[in-house]
């Protein structure tokens, strides 16, 4: 079986297909991958055996992994992924260290702002991290469902409010010079490198992924309402792609006010968080 499984795979252009096979059998079972090469030699019951070729057929088409079991890890916590919320990347994970440090680093009652939460994964984490008190926004109804499913499973509830958005656009008055913090990991992939993007990521929702003008459409904006939501010395983590460093800086300097500039590298040390001081 996970021969044929591998084959499939491998037809279907999917690198390391033999391990994804396994992995897929194993979460089928909701066992170990390890449990499953344990036991190579035992023979399958059927209803395992159909589900393991059904989802393997999903992969085949290039379904990524999270879709298939609506499911995806983010800094240890279990999340639901749809095909409504972006699948999160380790990349995120260093944002969310880089805010979570900040924010112990800092006394009082501190209130975050999360931009564009998608599964919740971003919000979910600093409450599980810090003492903070969230805001979530997103311009997805759908997305906002299961981020807010997540937060309840992950008890974060009392932590996090969600509020649908497009940006700052519905945030009342209440909000005005209010956060300590806003994060975000907006869409920064340009229509370009969109066409040439891998089969999977088409798979996640295009506004989560997609922005106008080089990709620094949605950042843009966030870059300049900041200054109407944060308190004085409030800060910005956000993500940006791979190239985006030279425009994200020169924009800041030409067009908003801030006081620090940095930027944090990612496993592959390329600049990939912006962290601005008001
Ligand atoms: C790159 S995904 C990030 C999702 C999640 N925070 C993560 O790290 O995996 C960007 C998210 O921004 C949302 N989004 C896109 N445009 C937006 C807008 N104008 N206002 C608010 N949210 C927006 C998308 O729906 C999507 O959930």
């Amino acid at each position: 079986m996970l021969s044929w499984a591998a084959n499939r795979l491998t037809e279907a252009g999917i690198e390391n297909a033999r391990c994804e096979a396994e992995y897929i059998f194993a979460a089928g079972k909701e066992i170990s991958r390890n449990q499953v090469l344990a036991k190579l030699s035992r023979p399958v019951d059927i209803l395992s055996e159909e589900l393991f070729r059904k989802n393997i057929e999903k992969r085949g088409q290039r379904i990524p992994f999270g879709y298939i079991f609506n499911r995806a890890n983010f800094m240890g916590y279990d999340l639901k992924v749809t095909g409504d919320t972006l699948i999160p990347r380790p990349e995120t994970e260093i944002l969310v260290e880089e805010a979570a440090k900040y924010l112990k680093s800092k006394e009082g009652n501190l209130k975050v702002l999360d931009i564009g939460t998608g599964s919740g994964n971003i919000a979910i984490a600093i409450a599980k991290f810090t003492s903070a008190q969230i805001t979530a926004t997103d311009i997805s109804a759908r997305a906002l469902k299961v981020a807010s499913e997540n937060s309840g499973m992950q008890n974060a509830d009392v932590r996090i409010e969600f509020i649908q958005s497009n940006l700052y656009k519905s945030l009342t008055a209440d909000y005005l010079n209010y956060f300590d913090l806003i994060i975000s990991n907006p869409p920064y992939v340009n229509l370009k490198e969109y066409a040439k993007i891998q089969p999977e990521v088409k798979k996640e929702p295009k506004n989560a992924l997609v922005a106008s003008g080089k990709g620094l459409g949605v950042i843009k904006k966030i870059l300049t309402g900041a200054g109407n939501f944060l308190k004085e010395r409030g800060i910005i983590f956000m993500e940006i792609g791979y190239n985006q460093r030279k425009d994200v800086e020169k924009f800041i300097t030409e067009k908003v006010k801030f006081t620090e500039i940095e930027f944090i590298k990612d496993y592959e040390k390329i600049d990939r968080i912006l962290k601005l001081t008001l």
